[in-house]
């Protein structure tokens, strides 16, 4: 299905916005605190045409039938929209409860295609999320800039969608920059750019999608986040970014102890994210290895968010000879990435799905990305 056979005519614009990968700092954006992820060259594509009238109307290649659902900018409401199209209709819904007057404003036919593989943990949602945030924002002449893009979509997943998400995965999608990581401070949102420089050192990044399904509007993740709130609430700090490693013996003596192994994630994990930067701008890719491995471990053992297919990915890739390697993304399922050198790839890529055969698990769906460019008008 393209736009043509869906709605007859040629579409008059294109955006396109990535995927992610989470390099380290896994669950730390909704405690304040810091995260690394790049946007991949995985991309969905809107493809859109204005209206002269108030409907939205979107569709998209994974509908063979070509079906298309429609919604008017006067009816937008969490409760008017359902399935994946509320990722389109969540934007409009969105930009307006965050301010931006929809008054006078005319609607759009959307075409949504995407190479971002779904329920992979590539945030295959923000990709949706913030390529029409940018094309909504440009087209209506909202004047937003992409860290309040990135808030947009953010609010559009929590609240329209309903999965309780922290801002890592549209900040990515939106600020993500070729061959390089963003290092973003999820309180301020201050970012920098850092330079991965994979191709220079000769690695790859292999992601090992375990093809375990998983979704963050139910269940693990609103544990986790609530944990988190309890630790901060009784610890006396507005989140756990105000937590220190120095902090963390008290913290075991206030918490129990389910509590404060969620609590002992979140505080290392922070710092590993800082040390990671810091190992990247002296020394390169090549000295982040261990940091990659202890972010696993620690989401195994204290956040307790891996799952055996996970562990097997990472574990098999470590003993094949990869640089660094941890589970990606809200856990429960999804991808593992493994730091790689470029000549190792295709064996470690074979291990993990050999072992995952011995252990009776599902075949992996294994591939590498390259850190791209984030959301823009094609
Ligand atoms: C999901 C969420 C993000 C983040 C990660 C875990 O991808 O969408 O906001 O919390 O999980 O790091």
């Amino acid at each position: 299905m393209t736009f043509q056979q869906v709605y007859g005519y040629e579409p008059s614009v294109r955006y396109s916005a990535p995927g992610r990968v989470n390099l380290i700092g896994e669950h730390t954006d909704y405690n304040d605190g810091y995260v690394l992820p790049f946007a991949i060259d995985r991309r969905t594509t809107a493809s859109i045409a204005p209206r002269a009238d108030r409907v939205i109307r979107v569709a998209s290649a994974f509908d063979e039938a070509g079906g298309i659902v429609s919604l008017s900018l006067d009816e937008l409401s969490p409760e008017a929209m359902d399935g994946w199209s509320a990722y389109v209709f969540g934007i409009a819904w969105a930009l307006r409860e965050q301010g931006s007057d929809l008054t006078g404003k005319t609607g759009f036919d959307v075409f949504i295609e995407s190479d971002v593989p779904v329920g992979a943990g590539l945030s295959s949602s923000a990709a949706i999320e913030c390529g029409v945030a940018l094309a909504f924002n440009d087209l209506w002449e909202l004047g937003l800039d992409r860290k309040t893009l990135a808030r947009v979509g953010q609010y559009s997943e929590n609240h329209a969608v309903g999965a309780p998400t922290g801002i890592m995965d549209q900040s990515a999608s939106l600020l993500g920059e070729r061959d390089a990581v963003v290092f973003l401070d999820c309180r301020t949102l201050d970012t920098a750019v850092v330079d991965l420089a994979l191709e220079a050192n000769g690695l790859e990044v292999l992601v090992i999608d375990t093809r375990v399904e998983h979704a963050h509007a139910t269940g693990g993740y609103a544990a986790r986040r609530a944990s988190c709130e309890k630790g901060a609430r009784v610890l006396g700090v507005e989140a756990l970014r105000d937590v220190s490693i120095e902090d963390l013996p008290r913290a075991q003596e206030l918490l129990d102890d389910e509590t404060f192994r969620r609590v002992r994630h979140i505080v290392t994990e922070d710092q590993r994210v800082l040390d990671t930067v810091r190992t990247l701008r002296e020394h390169g890719p090549r000295a982040i290895g261990s940091l990659l491995v202890a972010s696993h471990e620690s989401m195994r053992d204290d956040f307790e968010i891996s799952v055996p297919e996970l562990d097997l990915a990472v574990a098999t890739a470590m003993e094949h000879g990869a640089v660094g390697a941890r589970m990606t993304g809200g856990g429960f399922g999804g991808a593992a990435i493994a730091l790689v050198d470029r000549e190792a790839r295709d064996a470690v890529a074979a291990a993990v799905t050999s072992a995952f055969a011995a252990a009776g698990f599902r075949e992996p769906n294994t591939f590498t990305v390259r850190a791209a460019q984030g959301a823009r008008r094609d």
